[in-house]
């Protein structure tokens, strides 16, 4: 058996699979996100070990065979969180998570610093972790001066298992602190934030052990004392093996809270200014792009409330024969945007609304914009020498026909929905668990998932959508200067 433990935004879930990759059990545990200031988000890292020890007390209660048959752990997480460990390792702060806008300042300077950029392939984004200790360090002098380690977070989770500070090249991509191409610390990197190689963890691959669980553990939940802890990876490495995604060409495309298209890459080839996200992948000499825009189903979401209703229920009302764009368009920037504008202060908004628009008319409207912003960031990729034909969609949107028809339609691409599976961090991470315990090829087990159905472009609707998308991009700038 093998367990996979991702750490959500929203919540911890837990896995336990057999040898040949079925699932056994599952355990979920809520989490919750304090937002004490305007773009201020945080999480008490020891609501994670709570959250991971209950949802153990469930599978030891529900399933406590296979957690005395488990051999190996491995690990997801929401990625670019600070953890800030103070000499004893105990937390000196809340965590500030990947959506907290705070050091948008502090960010732009690193990016602003000769050699960043370079050494990390990526722009220094507010999201990501070196500005956050920056911030730190000109807004909180005193905690800062105690900080002795930073951690992410699902890193935090597996000192907790087994006492060591390791982290995986993917998770470590996103701090801002990693040289992406060598795959190593960059002491020039982490002294622009007051910090050396002693606040780092040691690094692994995702598939490598990092360590045994802690005895005590061990002993409490009746797991063997020799199961092995993965090197894990962030949340989107990780489900990037959960749907077989391990080499050039193989892509997701995830209709999450954020939406993400993330595509594996044979060598490093970072174009920053296109803000496309180059991280390392969760295979050792690989590595990824990824286009993320901020709101996806959380524009839904947002919409589906302000109308008084559901999100699923809006989309299922459309059926699933998509209709030709209208005459309106929706910007999904609720809360800025990553790729392409990297735009922290850009907001959302309707435009060309009309007198025959209703709640129908306008959830088509947030729909196509939403997949506007996915064709920009297919786009970037493009740019950043990544061609793609096909993309398997996860995420709850994705149960949308009519949305993933759309998509394959304004990106001009074929869209495969997986049959019914898991296909999250928590199974990407327990197939790192069985890599890191077999010693196998993670290709060989990282199989792609069989598809339910393929979504096509509509030829007929296309040319409407290019126009109306040609719209949507040239729009941007107004935008801005508003
Ligand atoms: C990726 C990103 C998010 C988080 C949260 O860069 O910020 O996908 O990992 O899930």
């Amino acid at each position: 058996m093998y367990l996979g433990i991702d750490l959500g935004t929203s919540g911890i879930k837990v896995l336990v699979m057999s040898h040949d990759q079925q699932i056994v059990a599952t355990a979920h545990q809520p989490l919750t996100v304090e937002r004490p200031a305007t773009g201020w988000s945080e999480q008490d890292p020891a609501s994670w070990i709570t959250a991971t020890a209950a949802a153990f007390d469930e599978l030891a209660a529900s399933a406590p065979r296979a957690l005395r048959d488990v051999k190996a752990i491995g690990l997801s997480g929401h990625m670019h969180g600070a953890t800030m460990l103070d000499a004893e390792d105990k937390p000196i702060a809340p965590c500030i998570l990947w959506n907290d806008t705070r050091s948008f300042i502090e960010a732009a300077e690193l990016d602003a610093t000769p050699g960043f950029r370079e050494l990390t392939g990526n722009i220094v984004f507010p999201g990501f972790t070196a500005p956050k200790l920056a911030w730190m360090r000109n807004n909180k002098p005193e905690l800062f001066k105690a900080i002795k380690k930073v951690l992410l977070p699902k890193d935090y989770l597996r000192l907790w298992l087994t006492g060591n500070h390791v982290s995986d090249y993917s998770d470590s991509a996103g701090t801002a602190w990693l040289d992406v191409g060598k795959r190593e610390w960059s002491a020039p990197l982490l002294s622009a934030t007051g910090l050396d190689i002693s606040h780092m963890p040691a690094l692994a691959e995702s598939t490598e052990a990092t360590g045994t669980i802690r005895q005590v553990l061990a002993d409490r939940w009746g797991f063997s004392p020799d199961v092995v802890v993965a090197g894990g990876a962030g949340d989107n490495a990780a489900s990037a093996l959960a749907t077989g995604i391990t080499g050039e060409g193989d892509a997701f495309l995830s209709l999450g809270t954020s939406g993400v298209i993330y595509a594996a890459t044979n060598s490093y080839r970072p174009l920053p200014e296109s803000a496309v996200h180059t991280f390392c992948h969760s295979t050792a000499n690989h590595w990824c792009h990824m286009a993320v825009i901020l709101a996806a189903t959380d524009a839904l979401n947002w919409y589906a409330n302000l109308v008084g209703s559901k999100a699923a229920d809006l989309t299922k009302a459309l059926g699933s024969d998509i209709q030709g764009p209208g005459s309106s368009l929706f910007f999904p920037y609720l809360g800025g945007e990553r790729t392409p504008h990297n735009d922290a202060t850009i907001r959302g908004s309707f435009i060309g609304l009309a007198h025959p628009d209703n709640s129908e008319t306008l959830t088509r409207t947030v729909l196509e914009g939403v997949s506007y912003a996915f064709k920009d960031g297919i786009r970037a990729l493009e740019a950043a020498g990544t061609h793609l034909d096909r993309l398997i969609a996860v995420g709850g949107g994705s149960s949308s026909d009519y949305w993933l028809s759309l998509l394959a339609t304004i990106l001009d691409k074929q869209i495969d929905r997986p049959a019914a599976g898991d296909f999250g961090g928590a199974f990407g991470a327990a197939r790192m668990g069985l890599v890191a315990d077999q010693k196998c090829n993670p290709a060989d087990v990282c199989t792609m998932p069989d598809i339910e159905k393929s979504f096509y472009p509509n030829r007929e609707l296309q040319s409407g959508f290019n126009d109306s998308y040609a719209r949507y991009a040239a729009a941007y700038s107004s935008l801005k200067d508003l």
